[in-house]
């Protein structure tokens, strides 16, 4: 069954978080890691309300099923943010929020070259939005498997319940990307044109330049994803990315994911061993996911 933008509307909601058990979550606490990670995820989950100028530009804002999504969604995903802004604090630790306080969020040099110029070629043609629906399906897979690893890592039940909530959303706001993205391309040469064109060259996994610089970045993808569960996700996102008209051949997920762990590995050699150890050892979980939400294929 497609996803059309009614049934998006009339399942879209805030994530449910009053039944968690808030003082068990704050008890079990935090690793330095998985904070450092929820952080990251928090601080790219609260730039939505900044991407969303980079994204609703006039093509899309005459178009109601992307512009109603794009509410949605954006709700839906600074809601997100709060959630492990609470998380994080309920565990003691700084909320990813406070960035906007003090000044320092935002995306970086590149990633406010990149916005400047998808801006300035989405006001171009309305084939760009192809582009965006690409690129936000690609990075909601991401952010799926990135909470669904956080989940089963830490030893925090209910943040990993809170996790695995927040995965099951990712999943659907990539349906909804996925299914536009398909469309868009198919009916446009242009438009397979541009979104091969970024996605090859330009596209990198979620958070990049938001949640934090290119060392944090090398961090999150070795703890994420240096271990099987890990590649065999990323090569899934690929397969599914490549599937796409215009696409194939797309393998941007593993390979820039890779080269990021092998960077952490000769930087921080110790931690990195230190991860990779601990990842391993959490590979039954990975076997056998009890509650894990079904992929959308
Ligand atoms: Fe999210
Ligand atoms: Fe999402």
């Amino acid at each position: 069954m497609t996803l059309d933008i009614d049934r998006f509307m009339s399942l879209s909601a805030a994530v449910e978080t009053d039944d968690l058990d808030w003082a068990r979550l704050g008890r079990d606490g935090l690793s330095d890691d998985d904070a450092r990670a929820l952080r990251y995820m928090a601080a790219t989950e609260n730039h939505v309300v900044l991407y969303l100028r980079t994204v609703l530009t006039r093509f899309l804002t005459r178009d109601y099923a992307a512009s109603a999504f794009l509410a949605c969604w954006a709700y839906e995903e600074m809601q997100h943010g709060r959630a492990l802004d609470r998380a994080l604090t309920t565990c003691g630790r700084p909320p990813a929020r406070a960035r906007f306080e003090d000044g320092s969020h935002g995306a970086g040099p590149r990633g406010q070259l990149i916005a400047t110029v998808a801006r300035g070629v989405a006001e171009l043609t309305p084939a760009f939005a192809a582009t965006h629906m690409t690129w936000g399906a690609a990075q909601e897979m991401m952010a799926a498997a990135a909470y669904t690893q956080l989940a089963y890592r830490t030893r925090n039940h209910e943040l990993s319940r809170l996790l695995l909530r927040l995965a099951r959303d990712e999943r659907r706001h990539q349906r909804f990307y996925y299914e536009q993205a398909a469309r868009r391309l198919a009916r446009s040469a242009l438009a397979r044109r541009l979104c091969r064109l970024g996605m090859m060259r330009l596209w990198a996994p979620v958070g990049r330049d938001v949640g934090g610089d290119a060392a944090e970045l090398e961090f999150l993808s070795t703890l994420l994803h240096d271990n099987v569960w890990g590649r065999r996700e990323l090569a899934r996102i690929d397969r599914q990315i490549a599937r796409l008209p215009g696409l194939a051949g797309f393998d941007r997920a593993s390979r820039s994911v890779a080269h990021n762990i092998a960077r952490y590995h000769k930087r921080q050699p110790a931690h990195a061993q230190a991860i990779r150890a601990y990842n391993s050892g959490c590979a039954p979980r990975f076997a056998a996911p009890a509650d894990e939400p079904a992929a959308a294929e």
